[in-house]
C-alpha cells in the first residue's frame, strides 16, 4: 500500500466523525512505537517531523526510518507530514524527501532576522500569500497542505505578538478559498509543551463549531493537544524529574473538539513524557545498567501503550481498512481538475 495523502485521510475522518493523531518523531524508537500502536489498533496514522527533527536527524536518516515503518506495515494508511514548515524552501525539501503532506505555518514570519523564538506574527494578507505559494507548489505533486490562522501559546507565545491570537472565524472562509489549503490549524487556546494552563484548562471550543460552518470541506487541526497525563508527571517526578504544575488538554475536551469539527490532533509532548518517565525509572532502579537497549526498549514500549490508548480515545482505532490510499499522481490530477476554469 502506498503512503496516503493527508487530504484523503482527513476527508475520511471528517465524513466518519473521528480524529486522527499526528505524532512527532525524532528517532527510530518513536517511529517504531507509533507504527506499532497503529498496527495494534488498526488505525490510520500521521507521522510528523518538525524542522528541529529534520535538523537533528540530518534529514536523510528520518526519511529512511519513516520509509522502514511504511515497509513494515504496508496494510496501514500512513501520512508523512512536515510539522510547522517555516517557509516554502523547507516544504520543498520535505516534498523532495517523499513527504505526502506539509504544514506551512504562515501565521508567524520565521524568515525575519530576529533571534530564535522572537519572530513576528504575519498579517492576514501575508499569511495568505506564503500559504498559497506552498499550496501551488505542493499540489503539483499531489501533496497536501496544512495552513494556520491565529497563533498558539507555547512556542509561539513569546514572539513579538505578545499575546495569543485566537483564530477569527470570520477570516476562515476567505483564507480557505484563497489559499486552497487541505487542512487548517485553528488557535483555540492550546499551546505547545507541558505547561498549557496555569489553573484549569480553558479552550474556545465554540470557535471550532463557528469555523466548521464557514469551511465545511476543509479539515481542521488542533495543535498542542497533549494531555500531560498526571500519572506520567508523577513518574517523572518520582524518579528525579522536576515538572511541577505541568498541565495539558483533557481527553474529554479533545473528544468534544472532534465532535465539533477537528480531524487532526497533534501530539508531541505526551510522547516525550512517556519516554522520559520510562528512562528515568530504569536509571533510578538499575543504576548499574548501561546498555541503551535496556532503557530505550522500555521507553518504546511505554510510548506504544500511550499512543494505542490515544488511538482508541480519538476514535481512530479500527479505521485502517476503510479505504485504499490514493496515489499522489491521482491527487495531482484531482487538484489540476479543481484549478481548471469551468468550461
Ligand atoms: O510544534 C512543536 C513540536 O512539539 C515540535 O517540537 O520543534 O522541538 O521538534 P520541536
Ligand atoms: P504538544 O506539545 O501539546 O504535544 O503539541 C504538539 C504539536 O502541536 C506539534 O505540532
Ligand atoms: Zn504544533
Amino acid at each position: 500500500m502506498p503512503l496516503c495523502p493527508m487530504r484523503q485521510m482527513l476527508d475520511q475522518a471528517r465524513k466518519r466523525h473521528y480524529g486522527v493523531g499526528a505524532y512527532n518523531v525524532n528517532n527510530m524508537e518513536q517511529i517504531q512505537a507509533i507504527i506499532g500502536a497503529a498496527g495494534e489498533t488498526q488505525s490510520p496514522v500521521i507521522i510528523q517531523a518538525s524542522r528541529g527533527a529534520l535538523e537533528y536527524t540530518n534529514l536523510i536518516y528520518l526519511k529512511h526510518l519513516m520509509a522502514a515503518a511504511v515497509e513494515e506495515h504496508p496494510e496501514l494508511p500512513i501520512v508523512l507530514h512536515l510539522d510547522h514548515g517555516p517557509n516554502l524552501k523547507l516544504c520543498q525539501e520535505a516534498i523532495g524527501l517523499g513527504f505526502t503532506s506539509v504544514m506551512i505555518d504562515g501565521s508567524i514570519d520565521y524568515d525575519t532576522k530576529t533571534p530564535e523564538g522572537k519572530h513576528p506574527a504575519r498579517s492576514f494578507e501575508d499569511n495568505i500569500r506564503v500559504t498559497k505559494e506552498v499550496v501551488d507548489y505542493a499540489h503539483q505533486f499531489g501533496v497536501s497542505v496544512e495552513g494556520e490562522l491565529g497563533t498558539l501559546g507555547g512556542i509561539e507565545e513569546d514572539t513579538h505578538t505578545d499575546k495569543v491570537l485566537l483564530t477569527e472565524p470570520a477570516q476562515v472562509e476567505e483564507f480557505c478559498k484563497r489559499t486552497g489549503v487541505d487542512a487548517l490549524a485553528l488557535a483555540i487556546g492550546t499551546s505547545h509543551g507541558a505547561y498549557k494552563f496555569k489553573h484549569e484548562p480553558i479552550l474556545a471550543l465554540d470557535l471550532i463549531s463557528e469555523c466548521r460552518k464557514r469551511a465545511p470541506n476543509t479539515s481542521f487541526v488542533m495543535h498542542g493537544s497533549s494531555s500531560v497525563p498526571q500519572e506520567l508527571i508523577a513518574e517523572v517526578n518520582k524518579y528525579g524529574g522536576k515538572m511541577p504544575g505541568a498541565m495539558g488538554v483533557p481527553i474529554s475536551s479533545i473528544q468534544e473538539a472532534v465532535k465539533r469539527g477537528i480531524q487532526k490532533i497533534n501530539v508531541d509532548t505526551d510522547g516525550r513524557l512517556a519516554v522520559t518517565a520510562a528512562i528515568r525509572k530504569v536509571f533510578t532502579e538499575k543504576p548499574a545498567e548501561f546498555d541503551p537497549r535496556k532503557y530505550l526498549g522500555p521507553a518504546r514500549d511505554s510510548l506504544q501503550k500511550l499512543i494505542a490508548s490515544k488511538m482508541r480515545d480519538f476514535g481512530t482505532a479500527g479505521h485502517a481498512g476503510d479505504y485504499k490510499p490514493k496515489s499522489l499522481r491521482a491527487m495531482k490530477n484531482l487538484y489540476a481538475k479543481q484549478a481548471a476554469p469551468a468550461q
